[in-house]
């Protein structure tokens, strides 16, 4: 299957029960995405594929041929951290780090869906939804963190939408 991830176009060759997540991790050698519970419950899998977050440990390989996939290692560097990398780090957004790759993933994608409008459960104003912390909390439901750093997983990520936030007003 043709397969483009972080950028670069791949070829692989792998059984059709193959998951996403063990494309990744066992074909492609990416070990950021994490397995978890391997069955759609925990999260630690969470990549992007066309923009969207998905478990990739819940999705067959081959259903994504032709379709772009970012990782972890494909968001940032260690030289150039995306924001969220960054904020992470800065607020000690985890203890033993094994959530954090899909963590990260999932909020990339999740500010992303805020900015689209995309109203959650708790939204009080279905219009124009503010990304207050319950908001952050319920949008991330779906990322668990065996170590609980919850609180400041959410003030990393409150601090990159309040930077966003900030630039479009200034725009
Ligand atoms: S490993 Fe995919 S959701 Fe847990
Ligand atoms: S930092 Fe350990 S599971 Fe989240």
């Amino acid at each position: 299957m043709r397969i483009t991830v972080n950028g670069e176009a791949r070829e692989v060759e792998a059984d059709v029960r193959t998951t996403l997540l063990d494309l990744l991790r066992e074909h492609l050698g990416l070990t950021g995405a994490k397995k978890g519970c391997d069955h759609g419950q925990c999260g630690a899998c969470t990549v992007l594929v066309d923009g969207r977050r998905i478990n990739a440990c819940l999705s067959l390989a081959v259903m994504h041929e032709g379709d772009e996939v970012v990782t972890i290692e494909g968001l940032g560097t260690p030289d150039r951290l995306s924001p969220l990398q960054a904020a992470f780090l800065h607020h000690d957004g985890f203890q033993c780090g094994y959530c954090t790759p899909g963590q990260i993933c999932s909020a990339t994608a999740m500010l992303d869906e805020v900015a689209k409008g995309w109203a959650s459960h708790v939204s009080d104003d279905l219009d124009h939804v503010a990304l207050d912390d319950m908001e952050i909390r319920e949008r991330m439901s779906g990322n668990i963190c065996r170590c609980s750093a919850y609180p400041t997983i959410v003030a990393a990520i409150r601090e990159v939408a309040d930077a966003e936030r900030l630039a479009e007003a200034a725009e």
